[in-house]
């Protein structure tokens, strides 16, 4: 969507994976959906170094609203829950350079049973979103059909427009369609979404996260062309620093989302994540790559041989990212390749590996091995002294 917003992923922090629709804000006061667990949150973000590395989205999700709306015909923040109300909370993340987003759905419910945007409330729910000053919106899809939301989505977006807020627009439509063509139209989201859920939800296990990565890159050829700067595929929340993952995991969760340029928002607790999980989520590398501001999203250019999978994403100055991952079981395994077997021209390229930061320079024609873990990915920023050939990909 060409509204200015979202040039490159955005990043931040989403409720959802982690702390779900808990709202017994009387036995769990530090968990429940709340105005409480957004400050601290934001808190955090300022606090904690999250906010220079690019975090800054501090996003709502489901069950944040009164179950009926107010005798306006407005939706309304819980009284007990967010006693301040929403434009005060956006006040509290603009003031510390933050910003704030929530959520909505089309359809008479929220996925949660809260009130939805039927097609007669789109312009008040638009304008009093922005009213409160709100960044962003994620625009569940339940409790509606594909007709609808063919008419839905679309007139959201045109009345985010039309308050003269600029606000990012997050579509869960193409999710609904089963997120490919010819039922989804990527062309026609790319115009009205800043960044679309393609695919189910993510929850905190491993398993979810590589059904993710499987469903993403068995549709490159769909999913690629149809992202670039304003308009990004989301494959869901990081969960670095939850339960699910092993660190190794989590690495490669961290690197497959940058190579597919995909929004980094985090669902996990920042008042008490570990050390580790947080050096893997503030890694500049990974971030830098992922923000590249050239926008294309990477690809698989290797399906499992011997079980490692190689993932690489063009970057702007003819430098690019290269991930090799395994899904092996067993032990780490030393893969043993060249440059130019994975389509590299002829020359000589600086390698930083993003997760030990050591340095080499490498020959296109000369044979090298990486050892990848089991689960795990060894993740390269490649710089080109000589020219980038693009060859067979672009
Ligand atoms: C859907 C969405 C999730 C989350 C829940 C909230 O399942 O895909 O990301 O927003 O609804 O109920």
């Amino acid at each position: 969507l060409d509204n200015g917003e979202m040039r490159v992923p955005p990043m931040g922090w989403l409720a959802w994976e982690r702390f779900r629709c808990d709202i017994d804000c009387e036995h769990d006061p530090k968990n429940c959906i709340s105005e409480n667990l957004f400050i601290d949150m934001a808190d955090r973000l300022s606090e904690d170094g999250w906010k220079e590395l690019g975090y800054v989205y501090v996003n709502i999700d489901d069950c944040w609203s009164s179950k009926k709306r107010d005798e306006n015909g407005r939706l309304q923040a819980d009284p007990k829950r967010f006693p301040g109300g929403i434009r005060k909370l956006a006040h509290y993340m603009h003031d510390r350079g933050l910003k704030l987003g929530i959520y909505g759905d089309f359809g008479t419910h929220t996925c949660g049973g809260y009130p939805g945007t039927t097609l007669d409330k789109i312009k008040i729910d638009a304008q009093t979103f922005a009213d409160w000053e709100v960044d962003m919106l994620k625009f569940d899809g339940c409790y509606s059909n594909a007709t609808e939301q063919e008419k839905g989505y679309p007139l959201m977006s045109k009345a985010l427009n039309a308050t003269g807020r600029p606000i990012g627009y997050s579509c869960s439509w193409p999710a609904y369609q089963g997120g490919l063509p010819p039922k989804v139209n990527y062309t026609q989201l790319g115009e009205i979404c800043n960044l679309w859920r393609n695919y189910g939800d993510i929850q905190d296990s491993w398993d979810s996260v590589l059904n993710i990565v499987d469903w993403f890159f068995n549709n490159q050829d769909v999913l690629v062309p149809a992202a670039g700067p304003g308009k990004w595929n989301d494959p869901d929340m990081l969960i670095v620093g939850d339960f699910g993952l092993s660190m190794d995991q989590s690495r490669s969760q961290m690197a497959l989302w940058a190579i597919m340029a995909a929004p980094l928002f985090m669902s996990n607790d920042l008042r008490t994540i570990s050390s580790e999980a947080r050096s893997i989520l503030q890694n500049r590398m990974a971030i830098f790559i992922n923000q590249d501001p050239m926008g294309i999203q990477g690809r698989r250019i290797i399906k499992e041989k011997s079980r490692i999978s190689v993932f690489w994403r063009p970057l702007s100055n003819n430098a690019s990212a290269l991930v090799f991952f395994s899904r092996r079981t067993d032990m780490p395994y030393r893969y043993q390749t060249t440059l130019s077997k994975l389509n590299y021209s002829t020359g000589s390229y600086k390698i930083y590996d993003v997760f030990t930061g050591k340095t080499m320079t490498l020959k296109d024609s000369t044979g090298f091995v990486v050892s990848v873990n089991p689960t795990g990915v060894v993740m390269w920023h490649v710089s080109a002294p000589a020219k980038w050939n693009l060859r067979q990909f672009y």
